[in-house]
């Protein structure tokens, strides 16, 4: 799925809202933790989730500023969940430079996550307002629902008999919640009413499903290069990630030899490279890239319910559109 929109302005916009106030929270850390931290903050994500909490503060008709406290805390949520995600996937490599663990060990990468967990919430609460109160138990239902993913994703990789239904629920732990967060948390900073809260919680949680489904496609066919991470780790550490369990639940006689495949102690690049085949051949791919299409389209629905609401701006709500497009053409 690669080609797609380009660049969407808000990513960089957001980005020059965030990095000051992010700079000077990880400031705060004992050196300890601010080399790390700073380290891996060097290495520049996309930006996506900043971006769609600036959005969502704007979408109900507050300045942008209103939504960088809670843009703030969901970056600094995603980098927490990426740094223990890298230990957990045994992830070497991660925005073209090596993780924080392989580069001052697991120890390290432990508490530094932990660190930008906490920083996080001192973050949103440094002036509890009731809004920002409401952010914050918000943001806690969604480090639950992320953890929650995350724990289904570690258990999954030594089981063969993954749904398609469980499959899609642990994506949705793992991205959709905290996407949902950060596509609502503007609007909950802004005081918005429950019901566009909802909506674009709703949007932001289908978003999350399409973006991980572009992830795990890029996981397998992605180009190095572009992604900044190795492809067929998750292969290597047999993940049940959508297209794996889209060939492994297909009935075609590759789904016999793929599970056979993930069966072995140890997979050597030949047996990673057959693996990658087989996902091909038993439709993981296509299936995985009209999943990420589905999902995109129920989140443009949700996104039309919320602009019924007459205190939503309509040309913002084009820009979260957009942004949508964005993720799922996205090679990176
Ligand atoms: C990677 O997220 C982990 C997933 C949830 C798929 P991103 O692709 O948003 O990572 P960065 O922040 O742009 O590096
Ligand atoms: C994404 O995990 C979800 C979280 C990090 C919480 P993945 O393991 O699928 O993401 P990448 O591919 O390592 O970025
Ligand atoms: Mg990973
Ligand atoms: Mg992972």
């Amino acid at each position: 799925m690669s080609g797609g929109s380009p660049t969407p302005a808000i990513l960089d916009r957001a980005k020059n809202l965030v990095d000051p106030a992010i700079a000077a929270a990880l400031g705060g850390l004992c050196d300890e933790l601010r080399v790390p931290a700073e380290y891996h903050f060097q290495g520049r994500g996309k930006g996506t989730r900043p971006a769609l909490a600036i959005l969502s503060a704007e979408a109900v008709g507050a300045p942008s500023d209103t939504g960088v406290p809670g843009a703030v805390a969901i970056e600094l949520i995603h980098d927490f969940s990426l740094i223990h995600d890298d230990i957990i996937d045994n992830d070497a490599e991660r925005r073209h430079r090596a993780t924080v663990w392989a580069k001052f060990g697991i120890g390290v990468g432990v508490v530094v996550g932990d660190a930008l967990h906490a920083l996080a919430f001192e973050v949103l609460m440094s002036d509890p307002t009731p809004p920002r109160v409401k952010a914050t138990k918000h943001l806690a239902n969604a480090v639950s629902g992320m953890i929650t993913g995350q724990s289904m994703d570690m258990a999954f990789e030594e089981r063969s008999n993954i749904t398609l239904e469980q499959c899609l629920a642990m994506e949705q732990g793992k991205t959709g919640a905290l996407l949902s967060y950060a596509s609502s948390v503007g609007a909950i900073l802004a005081g918005a009413d429950d019901e566009v809260v909802e909506g674009l919680a709703a949007y932001g949680s289908h978003m999350g499903i399409a973006f991980q489904a572009v992830d795990d496609l890029l996981g397998i066919w992605g180009d190095p290069e572009r992604t900044g991470k190795p492809a067929g780790a998750d292969l290597r550490e047999r993940k049940k990630s959508l297209p794996v369990v889209i060939a492994l639940n297909s009935g075609t006689s590759v789904a016999g030899e793929l599970a056979d495949l993930y069966g072995r102690p140890h997979l050597e690049a030949e047996d990673i490279e057959a693996a990658r085949a087989l996902v091909d051949v038993g439709g993981g791919r296509e299936g995985a890239q009209a999943l990420a299409r589905t999902h995109l389209d129920l989140a443009m629905s949700a996104l039309d319910s919320v602009t019924q609401n007459e205190s939503v701006v309509a040309e913002v709500v084009e820009e979260m559109c957009s942004l949508a497009q964005f993720i799922v053409g996205r090679d990176f």
